[in-house]
């Protein structure tokens, strides 16, 4: 027997992608998909995308190629993960309907996401909004899943999943695994103009950094993120964990500081810069930790920061890091317009595969029901 780990995810088509979502998700599922003992399926999320604002056929279906071209690009590789398209899978919608008849209102509205999303879509509370956790579980169930890797922000809807399972489960006889979290430590990447809030590309273009941005953009874009006046900080302590691999900055102001109205904004500018060049440059970073660190715990003396060298190098660091993935991405882009399909192809061929696992899933589940 195959003694593989089903995981799975899912990512929205939603245009660029930035460095949020990479280092949140994506570098993390790369990282999966090597890992030999895995078995990585990963979708990009058209049918959950329809519940967001409309737009034209035109562009929905730039979207969706781009994602998948720029998944490759990066890394993922189509013929070691399942990448397809959800939709080519339709019985994750029959898989919703029934879990649909499972699931309370009440848990639904309690939804943050959904709470969220209501909030910055007024004008569109459709219901697909309201029913997209229940979506989810059905991807996920459908497959047999072991796993999925979450942020946060969505471990609501994987505990969802969990209780949709156990609740089929009890009712109409053993289907389903309870998927298990799979909680990395994944870096909160903060938008560069606004470092209160995440990265989001609704926040104007200078607050996020395209993962295919031109060097140039990418540099100046970290050249005017918010940083601060080091006579603000009277300290700041990086917290860093062996065992976990998890990380921490905490800032402290000064009492100048403290009198700034600006200072939690600032604090968040700084911290978010210190996060990215940990990531993008952590030789670098390593250099601002003198001395080495004590138990787990190091000070940074804030006199020493140079942020002007600091945003040099991290603009430097980020263009080299997916200079690879830019080159793969002018290389696929340039396959496609000469009318060469492998890509779409292995795709297709992928969703099919996922197909099967699905309907036999489904043909169990509406067996249990007493579906005929
Ligand atoms: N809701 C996920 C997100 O916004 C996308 C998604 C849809 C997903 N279906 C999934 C993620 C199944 C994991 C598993 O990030």
């Amino acid at each position: 027997m195959n003694a593989s780990k089903i995981i799975v995810s899912g990512i929205q088509p939603s245009g660029e992608l930035h460095i949020g979502n990479y280092l949140g998700a994506i570098k993390n599922l790369i990282a999966l998909q090597n890992e030999e003992q895995n078995s990585l399926f990963l979708f990009v999320a058209d049918y959950h995308s329809l519940s967001g604002d409309p737009v034209t056929a035109d562009i929905k279906r730039a979207q969706i190629e781009q994602l998948i071209i720029d998944l490759v690009s990066l890394g993922i590789d189509p013929e070691k993960t399942t990448l397809f398209i959800q939709s080519h899978v339709p019985e994750v919608t029959e898989l919703a309907w029934i879990l649909n008849t499972l699931t309370p209102m009440g848990e639904l509205e309690r939804m943050t996401q959904f709470k969220d999303k209501s909030t910055h879509q007024k004008e569109n509370i459709n219901v697909g909004l309201f029913d997209y956790p229940v979506l989810q579980a059905a991807d996920i169930l459908i497959y047999d899943t072991s796993s999925v890797p979450v942020g946060e922000d969505q471990l609501q809807h994987l505990e969802l999943t969990r209780t949709l399972a156990r609740k089929f489960n009890s009712r109409y006889g053993d289907m389903f695994k309870e998927p298990q979290a799979l909680l990395s430590p994944t870096p909160r990447v903060m938008s560069l103009t606004d470092p209160i809030h995440k990265m989001s590309k609704s926040h104007g273009s200078n607050s996020y950094i395209g993962v295919f941005d031109e060097p140039s953009i990418t540099e100046e874009k970290v050249k005017s993120a918010v940083s601060a006046d080091n006579s603000l900080f009277e300290k700041i302590i990086y917290s860093h964990s062996e065992v976990s691999a998890e990380e921490s900055l905490e800032i402290i102001p000064s009492e100048k500081g403290r009198q700034n109205p600006e200072i939690e904004t600032l604090i968040a500018g700084v911290k978010n810069l210190l996060t990215l060049y940990r990531e993008f440059a952590p030789e670098q970073f390593k250099k601002l930790l003198a001395p080495e660190p004590v138990e787990g715990q190091t000070i940074i003396d804030p006199q020493s920061l140079r942020y002007g060298e600091i945003k040099k190098n991290l603009g430097e660091t980020i263009n080299n890091h997916f200079a690879p993935a830019r080159e793969a991405r002018k290389e696929i882009t340039l396959q496609q317009a000469q009318g060469k399909q492998q890509l779409l192809d292995q795709i297709i061929k992928n969703g099919i595969a996922a197909r099967a696992i699905a309907q036999k899933t489904l043909q169990e589940v509406k067996t249990k029901i007493g579906l005929l």
